[in-house]
């Protein structure tokens, strides 16, 4: 098959493109794709003909959502709209990556793909109408939920990812506060670029959750990674209520890979053990 990559040099693209070894992978970074750009995105893919258009392009810094609710929307939902009219003009798959934070935490039982999704944020919001957009225009799509995502590559939108700035901080002698009240599963980008690369052949179209296993605060993530990397750190629990941020984070968005397990297709192992190997490729540990 041949792959469009949008966003190929973020976390997430950067480790799709070996785990979709075997196929031809056309990685497409803003510099030849700017998807907000919307004629020149249509000419480029246009261009390569592919069979699937796999767009893990995002706006998510989550708080600055709140003051650029525009540019939430322009990039999370209207360049959306746009890869689905391309997708259904070449006849290509879409594969159009969502998240966890569609949900609204009121809940301590993981969320399947056919939870009510109840948006509490600008970018939250933004994904969402991405997803229905999705849903209601493509006419082949996987629509991809994921959560808490950490790669080698480093989130390019946060500049950084969670457990790199975790020990960013410990190196530096900071005291480090971490909430203890959002429960998440933090997701190695590795995992999920190799279950994508596992669906992505099938014609099982639709909805998926795909996280790592299980399950964790933040805070008890950091510790994790402290404890695994061997890293000493002033390491202590503290609450949403104590350390606000512009936009309300879900207190638990923890999700069921129900559908890949319903078709047998579940590969995600625990996040401890994904947390490990990613410590182990950093050479910290593991
Ligand atoms: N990170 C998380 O914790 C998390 C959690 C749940 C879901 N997700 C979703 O997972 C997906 C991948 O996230 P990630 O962590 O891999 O993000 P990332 O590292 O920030 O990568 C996003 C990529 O999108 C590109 N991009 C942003 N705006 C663009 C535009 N207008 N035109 C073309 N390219 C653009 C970025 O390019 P530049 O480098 O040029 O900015 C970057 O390469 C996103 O859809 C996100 O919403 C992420």
């Amino acid at each position: 098959m041949k792959i469009a990559l949008l966003g190929a040099n973020g976390q997430l693209g950067h480790d799709l493109e070996p785990a979709l070894r075997g196929h031809v992978v056309v990685p497409l970074t803003r510099k030849e794709a700017d998807v907000t750009d919307f004629g020149r995105t249509r000419r480029v893919l246009t261009d390569v003909s592919p069979h699937v258009i796999l767009n893990t392009t995002a706006y998510h810094r989550v708080d600055d959502c709140e003051d650029r609710p525009e540019h939430a929307f322009q990039v999370n939902a209207l360049a959306v709209l746009n890869l689905i009219c391309i997708a259904n003009d070449l006849d290509a798959v879409l594969l159009h990556i969502s998240t966890d934070y569609v949900f609204d935490g009121n809940t301590r039982e993981p969320y399947t793909e056919s939870s009510q999704p109840f948006p509490l944020s600008v970018y939250a919001t933004s994904k969402l109408s991405g997803e229905f957009l999705v849903r209601a225009g493509a006419k082949k799509y996987f629509l991809v939920r994921t959560c808490g995502l950490y790669g080698v590559a480093g989130s390019h939108g946060k500049g950084g990812n969670f457990v790199e700035t975790m020990i960013a901080k410990a190196r530096r002698h900071e005291s480090i506060r971490v909430v203890s009240d959002q429960v998440v599963t933090p997701t190695y980008t590795v995992d999920l670029a190799h279950q994508i690369a596992r669906i992505l052949p099938t014609t099982y179209y639709g909805l998926y959750h795909m996280t790592n296993e299980g399950c964790c605060t933040w805070y008890e993530f950091a510790q994790a990674i402290f404890d695994i990397s061997g890293i000493d750190a002033d390491l202590s629990p503290t609450t949403s209520e104590l350390y606000k941020t512009p936009a309300i984070r879900p207190r638990y968005s923890v999700l069921e890979n129900a559908r890949l397990k319903q078709l047998g297709l579940n590969e995600m192992r625990h996040w401890r053990d994904a947390l490990r190997a990613y410590l182990k490729e950093k050479s910290l540990g593991g």
